[in-house]
């Protein structure tokens, strides 16, 4: 079974609500930049890539129904200004606002509105699969990597939030490289964290696994530290929001705990993200924009009351995890680097934001 968390024929955009799952399988029509917007910033999409590619589907829906008239360019700019504003810490959204815009600017000298229009939309269409590529690729190198510094058979890996299908076009970032592992045999266990408030975790994670029959087992963040020393974990493998020049890396909250503790254990801990996560304009973590979110995710479950009413609430959605902290290495579609060694290897490759 494939997971479709993103359904896009020309001109017509579906996501999957991921506000219902994994109880409910429901699509919601996206017709518009708003509602895009809207769907991104109320979770019902979600995670890093799948954010940035369902904001600028949306903008190929409207053009392609015309919106923007005889000004296309002035239409992208304001979609694309908004849609960078519903989530501040991913930077995935940003880096493709900028490049999208950079490549209209230029078409606009030398095409009509049409014409603009036209590449505009097939730059967009390529998104999605250049995704897939891309996290094939990581799963891969991931993979080979975690694999060749272990004598075992099968590894046992643990992973945080959900960096999925449902997080990405497909296959997935972290969970992309727990995918080639189980395709090659050599996954024995994964443990996915609940992933508290939200539960990316225990609702989505699990639902891929359980969907794919990976052998996986759930547990609340809280077991995160006895499972490093009980279960014989091999390595840790978190997705990423924003990996900055020194390699500090913003991930769902939780993240920085999981480092902590794997460097207690000795376990490598490996963060898997596609390059357009990089950001090199941010010298250190300190710099990055930290989204908070409402108290209601921590006060109540589907609107079912779970805390003490007037209880102050600090919900930061993503914590930062220092570089010094991802001892196994930056997995990327261009291969594994350790945090020291990003900047050089990505400098050339990316565009400046
Ligand atoms: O708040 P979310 O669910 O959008 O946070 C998602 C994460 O933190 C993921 O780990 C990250 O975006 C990478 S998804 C491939």
């Amino acid at each position: 079974m494939t997971l479709e968390s993103i359904r896009y024929r020309a001109g017509s955009l579906q996501v999957l609500n991921q506000l219902l799952l994994p109880h409910q399988t429901a699509y919601d029509e996206i017709r518009t930049v708003q509602d895009a917007y809207e769907a991104i910033k109320s979770m019902k999409v979600r995670g890093a890539p799948a954010i940035a590619i369902v904001g600028c589907l949306s903008l190929a829906v409207e053009l392609r129904a015309g919106v923007g008239g005889d000004d296309p360019v002035t239409f992208i700019r304001e979609s694309l200004c908004h849609l960078t504003s519903a989530r501040p810490t991913a930077v995935n959204m940003g880096r493709a606002a900028r490049e999208l815009m950079e490549f209209a600017e230029n078409e606009s000298m030398e095409k009509n509105s049409e014409q603009l229009r036209e590449s505009v939309i097939a730059w967009i269409e390529d998104m999605l699969e250049r995704d897939v590529n891309d996290n094939r690729k990581i799963g891969n190198n991931g993979a080979q990597h975690i694999l060749s510094g272990v004598p075992r058979d099968s590894v046992t890996i643990l992973t945080h939030c959900n960096t999925g299908s449902l997080a990405t076009a497909g296959y997935g970032t972290a969970l992309g490289v727990v995918r080639s592992l189980h395709a090659l045999g050599r996954l024995k266990r994964v443990y996915c964290t609940e992933t508290r408030p939200y539960n990316q975790g225990s609702r989505l994670t699990a639902y891929e696994a359980v969907a794919e029959g990976i052998p996986a087992t759930l547990i609340t963040d809280s077991m995160a530290a006895l499972t490093m020393r009980e279960m014989d974990i091999t390595a840790v493998v978190v997705g990423a929001d924003r990996v900055v020049a020194n390699g500090d890396t913003a991930n769902k909250v939780g993240t920085y705990q999981l480092a902590i503790a794997a460097k207690h254990h000795g376990i490598p801990f490996y963060v898997a993200a596609p390059s357009t996560s990089c950001d090199l304009s941010l010298e250190s973590g300190r710099d990055i924009i930290i989204e908070v979110r409402p108290p209601e995710e921590l006060t109540s479950i589907n609107g079912v009351p779970i805390a003490a009413k007037g209880i102050d609430v600090w919900n930061p959605a993503f914590d930062v995890t220092p570089h010094q902290l991802i001892t196994g290495g930056i997995i990327t579609e261009l291969g594994v680097f350790l945090p020291s060694e990003l900047q050089a290897a990505l400098t050339g490759r990316l565009t400046a934001l």
